[in-house]
């Protein structure tokens, strides 16, 4: 089967995703898949070949011409973190061509990736949240509102984006503004979270050999002021799995993220984030193109659940492939 790796994208996150892509490219069952690196950039999208040259897709189709053969893909294993492969433009579109993908579908793409739409969703079911306060980039900055909503220190975050990419934690009421431009040059939307004040936990939930299953929890004990870029991706944390945390509040976390994956109808790899408070798992964000490189949470959480890569990889072309 032809599996095209669509990484890259249009978002600050294109590194990383080109990172995941690679992981996937280079452990895919090579009796079985015979993968192809799609590069999906806002100037042109293009195959990789073995040898590196590159290769335009036609949009029209998402089929490419290599020497002469039009390569029709059987499946997309979309690793693009951001727009457009995690806010549901690519899932959309490859719907549209009737092109299986391994990730949720369009709608709970666009709705997970809203950060403020996702937690009005889950609120009636009980899940909890931080206190938030939405902010508009054309909305006057009312700072004394902000902070008498969600109190300091708290975070300022871009609604959309990921891998920490313009959130700030702000400490005193002026340096709300400063951290709202830092938002915006992400997002025209901007989201601001009272901060909380417990252990965080990441929580991998995936559809394996046809069943939904939590993977070990992941602890994350940033030695920066929070899990930003550096301490996700420049070795600035440390990341247990499983997680130190008592047996009931593990069950506790995987059954909350196990609710949400079933109610929103997911598919393929999530991975949410909870910080716990007063024993209670306070829902953060989700993930539905988490990210796979080495660095990355969710393939050291199927390491140790006993799934090596190319079985949760393969696993997820399968159920794409249903
Ligand atoms: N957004 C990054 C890639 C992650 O969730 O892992
Ligand atoms: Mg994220």
């Amino acid at each position: 089967k032809k599996i095209a790796i669509a990484m890259g994208g249009y978002s600050s996150e294109y590194r990383i995703s080109i990172n995941s892509g690679n992981v996937v490219y280079h452990n895919l069952d090579p009796e079985i898949y015979e993968p192809y690196r799609v590069h999906i950039l806002q100037s042109e999208w293009f195959v990789v070949a073995a040898d590196d040259t590159p290769y335009p897709i036609n949009k029209s189709d998402f089929t490419v011409a290599i020497n002469d053969e039009i390569i029709q893909f059987d499946c997309v294993f979309n690793t693009i973190h951001g727009t457009p492969g995690e806010n549901g433009l690519l899932q959309a579109y490859l719907e549209l061509l009737n092109i299986p993908q391994t990730t949720c579908g369009y709608y709970q793409a666009a709705l997970t990736f809203n950060k403020r739409d996702l937690i009005s969703v889950l609120k009636p079911f009980g899940v909890k949240t931080a206190r938030n306060y939405f902010l508009d980039a054309n909305d006057p900055i009312d700072t004394a509102k902000i902070v008498e909503k969600v109190g300091l220190p708290c975070f300022v975050k871009a609604n959309r984006a990921g891998s920490s990419f313009g959130i700030t934690k702000v400490k005193e009421e002026a340096g709300l503004y400063a951290a709202a431009k830092t938002a915006f040059a992400e997002d025209d939307q901007a989201i601001i979270e009272s901060f909380l004040d417990g252990t965080e936990v990441s929580v991998g939930v995936i559809t394996y050999k046809g069943e939904i299953m939590a993977l070990p929890v992941t602890e994350i004990v940033s030695e920066n002021e929070f899990f930003d870029y550096e301490a996700k991706y420049l070795g600035k944390s440390q990341e247990i799995t499983p997680a130190r945390i008592s047996e009931e509040d593990r069950d506790k976390v995987q059954e909350i993220a196990k609710m949400i994956y079933r109610k929103l109808k997911m598919k393929g790899f999530t991975r949410s984030e909870f910080i716990f408070q007063n024993g209670e798992p306070h829902f953060i964000e989700m993930n539905t193109t988490p990210g796979l490189s080495q660095a990355s949470i969710l393939p050291q959480q199927a390491e140790k659940a006993g799934i090596s890569l190319p079985e949760l990889f393969g696993s997820a072309i399968e159920a794409a492939l249903i």
